[in-house]
């Protein structure tokens, strides 16, 4: 038991932005279930929520692209990914959204506590403005040549190729992407948070933590604060947000990462109002006001996110929070306890993408398998310490092989036993056990306590397979007493056998139960426990009434084919590489685009030919890209210049094919990323309807760099 009376659990609010996928649940939300989980059969007074993140730049975006609203958008996937989390077991308290009504009046009054306090400052910097839309450019609406790597492509806020993070006026030749005109630079005014005020208590909160925290948390927390802190504006021009709550400053809005945490307490104050979360009356009457959770130090605050987000909870948030206790000093809120924080789950061995249809979503796999398989498997997979790798074979091994062999198969023999030679029914009283039955819950009650430390410092993994390990302890006791035999010997001890068997499953079911809650449900309904009697530290001590009836047996774990793992591969893959194809059409519409602006097979002037430059290249380098069968990257010399255009030759040609011809390209196409890899320009081949035939090069030895006409 901690030293807290409450453990508040937070999980970072997804962006309502898409469906979320198997990365997500790894990262965040399973750790989070299972700890809130463990905690409430614990004892603790819990509250777990989250939400969706509905604010941001990247859904306008979105939006803009279907041409739909922001609310289009997050209605949508607020709705997906809510189902999700239910589907899963996922046990939030409630599950708020940042577009309603009390977030924005949270939001609005936490930045004037701190803007009254002075921690809000406005100031003047140049920004990106577009004169044709008349609007200043977030940092996501601009693109151009990094400074640092010369990528075409580099975002207003970040290049994606060298990971240098922009200021998007740092941009060469930018770009809007609102009309795709040069924008000019003006003074914009924003509201700065004063964040550097902060670093030295900063500094103290996390060294505070340094022996509780995990390392790579540590880690990412220390090497921001040993930059140097700065202050960062946090309203922007837009019109999708929060709005900035004082005069003269129409048009603008609260910057994403400003309202998301303060989320976490409107979410809170929903939580625990009846009229918006009816299941709020569950609580203790003294549970349901906000302050308790968050302006208590007998509040423990866990807060459960990604690696990417370890910054904003470690940093940001907790510097506001420190801002705000400054400010107002008769509300003071407590930081986070612990942020454990977990690495990236990879997939079949390459990085989930979503852009490259290499990703598992949460929709579409709770379809196929049950959520306690899912659950099971992935809490042996959690990138906990470094970063995973979740591969379909390894998710059938653990549900067939442990989840369905082990602790599947104790539950299925005991029960079976039992009502087969016991008239479906418990036999004897809580005090029948034979020794070694009593033995084993004794060993199950010592272990119990082990594994609560596991889960206390946030080692899930360990205490998944530490759970698992109780149900072999089980499976030996069960095969070592023999019970098929005994019964034929000696009934009364075969009934302490069986007895001990069915007080170990009861107990089973209680300690999976964070891990497996329908199939301990299941369980414990088929035993006619009371689940509301079970704790974690007495699972142990024997409780069932005889003469009870043992209800159905049913299979908890289906056992999955090998046939429908190679499909899932086949997916992923299939899916992959039609992506692929689609991105290798898009380079060549664009390509056909600008030979023509009135269609393909309009007639076109002299002039207009004119503007495609073609040109005579050799290749120097040829390589396949990983992963593709399509595609290969070449470095080719247009005779001064040297560039890299990506080709999709790779089923006709190999890279050695191709080496030293002389071949023709398109010069001047806009440069295209095709899976990942940049290509500025494109070769010209002969195709059928089954794809390329031949590459198109002069008839004898040519330069390379001439112009082709
Ligand atoms: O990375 C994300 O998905 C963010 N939407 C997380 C926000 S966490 C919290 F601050 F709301
Ligand atoms: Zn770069």
């Amino acid at each position: 038991m901690s030293e807290f009376k409450r453990t508040f659990i937070t999980a970072a609010l997804p962006y309502a932005n898409g469906p979320l996928h198997i990365g997500h649940l790894a990262g965040c939300y399973l750790p989070a279930d299972l700890y809130a989980r463990f905690k409430r059969l614990a004892g603790e007074r819990v509250l777990f929520i989250c939400g969706s993140d509905e604010h941001g730049v990247p859904i306008t975006i979105s939006a803009d692209k279907e041409g739909v609203s922001p609310q289009v958008i997050v209605d949508r996937f607020h709705s997906l990914n809510k189902a999700s989390f239910e589907k899963l077991g996922i046990s939030f308290n409630y599950y708020a959204r940042t577009t309603s009504p009390v977030h924005r009046e949270t939001s609005q009054q936490f930045f004037l506590t701190l803007y009254n306090g002075g921690f809000l400052v406005p100031r003047e910097e140049p920004q990106l403005y577009d004169e044709q839309a008349k609007m200043f450019l977030p940092d996501r609406y601009v693109e151009g040549t990094c400074p640092v790597c010369s990528n075409p492509n580099a975002r207003g806020d970040q290049c994606e190729n060298c990971g240098t993070y922009l200021n998007q006026t740092e941009l060469i030749d930018p770009r809007s992407k609102v009309t795709g005109t040069k924008p000019v630079i003006r003074p914009a005014k924003h509201w700065y948070f004063a964040l550097s005020r902060f670093q030295k208590q900063l500094e103290d909160y996390i060294e505070s933590h340094r022996h509780d925290w995990k390392e790579n948390v540590l880690q990412a927390a220390r090497s921001w604060l040993k930059a140097g802190l700065q202050d960062r504006p946090i309203t922007r021009d837009l019109t999708w947000g929060v709005p900035v709550p004082l005069e003269g400053a129409e048009g603008k809005v609260l910057y994403v990462w400003f309202d998301a945490p303060i989320g976490y307490i409107s979410a809170t104050k929903e939580a625990l109002d009846e009229a918006i979360n009816p299941s709020s009356r569950l609580l203790e009457p003294d549970e349901k006001d906000w302050r308790l959770w968050w302006q208590n130090k007998d509040t423990q605050w866990v807060a459960f996110l990604g690696k990417d987000n370890i910054v904003f909870h470690t940093i940001l948030f907790p510097a506001m929070l420190l801002g705000h206790n400054e400010a107002e000093k008769e509300h003071r809120y407590v930081l986070p306890q612990n942020v454990p924080a977990n690495e990236w789950m990879n997939l079949e061995g390459q990085k989930l993408s979503k852009s490259r249809g290499w990703t598992v979503e949460l929709h579409e796999i709770i379809e196929r398998y049950p959520s306690d398989v899912i659950r099971y498997a992935f809490a042996t997979m959690l990138p906990e310490q470094k970063d995973s790798d979740f591969v379909w074979k390894e998710f059938q091994a653990r549900a067939n092989n442990e989840l369905a062999d082990i602790f599947g198969n104790f539950a299925n023999r005991t029960l079976t036993f039992a009502k087969r030679n016991f008239d479906n029914k418990i036999m004897g009283n809580r005090n029948e056990l034979d020794s070694d039955g009593s033995a084993l819950l004794s060993f199950f009650g010592t272990r119990a306590k082990d594994i609560q430390g596991f889960y206390e410092r946030f080692r899930l993994r360990d205490a998944t397979s530490a759970t698992m390990d109780l149900a072999r302890a089980a499976n030996k006791y069960f095969n070592d007493a023999e019970p098929w035999k005994l019964i034929k010997q000696d009934r009364d001890k075969a009934a302490q056998v069986v007895r001990s068997c069915l007080e170990a499953l009861r107990a089973l079911a209680v300690y999976f139960s964070p891990i497996t809650p329908n199939a301990s449900a299941s369980i414990l309904k088929t035993l006619g426990a009371n689940a509301a009697e079970e704790n974690w530290s007495n699972a142990h001590e024997p409780k069932l009434h005889g003469q009870t009836e043992i209800g159905d047996v049913e299979i908890l774990f289906p056992k999955i084919e090998d046939e429908t793992m190679e499909e899932e591969v086949k997916r992923l893959q299939v899916m992959a590489a039609s992506v692929e194809s689609r991105e290798i059409a898009v380079a060549k519409a664009n390509a056909s685009s600008v030979a023509s602006t009135d269609g393909a097979s309009a007639l076109i002037s002299i002039d207009e030919f004119k503007k495609i430059k073609l040109r005579t290249a050799k290749v120097l380098e040829a390589e396949r890209v990983p992963k593709s069968k399509k595609l290969i990257k070449l470095q080719i010399s247009l005779g001064e210049e040297r560039r890299q255009i990506v080709a999709g030759i790779g089923e006709k040609y190999t890279p050695e094919d191709l080496l030293g011809k002389t071949i023709v390209v398109v010069a001047n196409l806009q440069p295209a990323k095709l899976m990942g890899n940049e290509s500025n320009g494109m070769l010209l081949a002969v195709n059928d309807e089954n794809g390329v035939v031949a590459l198109v090069g002069p008839e004898s030895t040519a330069e390379s760099g001439l112009e082709v006409r």
